[in-house]
């Protein structure tokens, strides 16, 4: 999967023309299906902008950190919901207890494999959450094209996008010993933005127009204005 998603002959687009596209998307696992998909997406990014006036980078982290949901449009391969939405974990190692749903991980046969059912699987202590290979999903797929497209967020951001699912370390604070330095900083980031990912949906719209040439300067200044999907 990966090995397909990274050869990036999807799609030539924009951000914002992929905040427009991602309007299209239907998340199954959002109880908020009335509004438009872009609300979701801007009201996160109004919030934090409003509480963090000086961090821009986290204002555009927040605008595309579900980007990657377009996996589920038939373009970009129609992948069903389990593989684009949901909680993430780390493969190779063993599956905390703490994992959503951790028993049907028994039918999964890395679980009996005693190169990956240690607590550390194939991995060393501290190793650094950038050498361990995620669960594949809209955040992992994000990751990956801001990354290949050579995004100049700062770290903490693209640590957001590819964690902001990753419950059992955000949430219940398993798998922290493969986190290094770095990540324990980015962490503190990825708190902050969560507390305005899933509590952000409000009945008051964004003005999308209004507010749009401020996230199109913020496009600019962190990704090229074509990026490859
Ligand atoms: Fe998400
Ligand atoms: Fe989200």
């Amino acid at each position: 999967m990966r090995e397909e998603y990274k050869k990036l002959d999807k799609a030539e687009m924009g951000i914002w023309e992929c905040c427009e596209l991602h309007n299209e998307v239907v998340d199954d696992s959002d109880p908020d299906l009335d509004e438009p998909q872009i609300q979701h997406l801007l009201q996160s990014a109004e919030a934090i902008r409003k509480d963090y006036p000086e961090e821009d980078w986290l204002h555009l982290t927040a605008l595309i950190h579900d980007l990657g949901k377009i996996l589920v449009l038939p373009k970009f391969g129609g992948l069903p919901q389990w593989a684009v939405v949901g909680d993430t974990f780390p493969v190779g190692c063993a599956f905390d207890d703490s994992n959503v749903h951790h028993k049907y991980f028994k039918e999964n046969p890395d679980f009996n494999n005693p190169n990956y059912n240690t607590k550390n699987g194939v991995y060393s202590e501290g190793c650094g959450l950038d050498n361990v290979l995620m669960s594949w999903g809209h955040d992992d797929y994000m990751y990956m094209v801001a990354k290949e497209n050579g995004t100049t967020l700062p770290s903490a951001g693209s640590f957001i996008i590819r964690y902001h699912s990753f419950y059992p370390l955000h949430k219940h604070g398993a798998y922290t010993q493969l986190m290094n330095e770095e990540d324990k900083e980015n962490m503190k980031w990825l708190k902050i933005f969560n507390k305005y990912d899933l509590y952000s949906k409000s009945k008051v719209l964004v003005d999308v127009e209004e507010v749009k040439p401020y996230y199109e300067s913020l496009i600019a200044k962190y990704f090229p204005a074509k990026l490859n999907w």
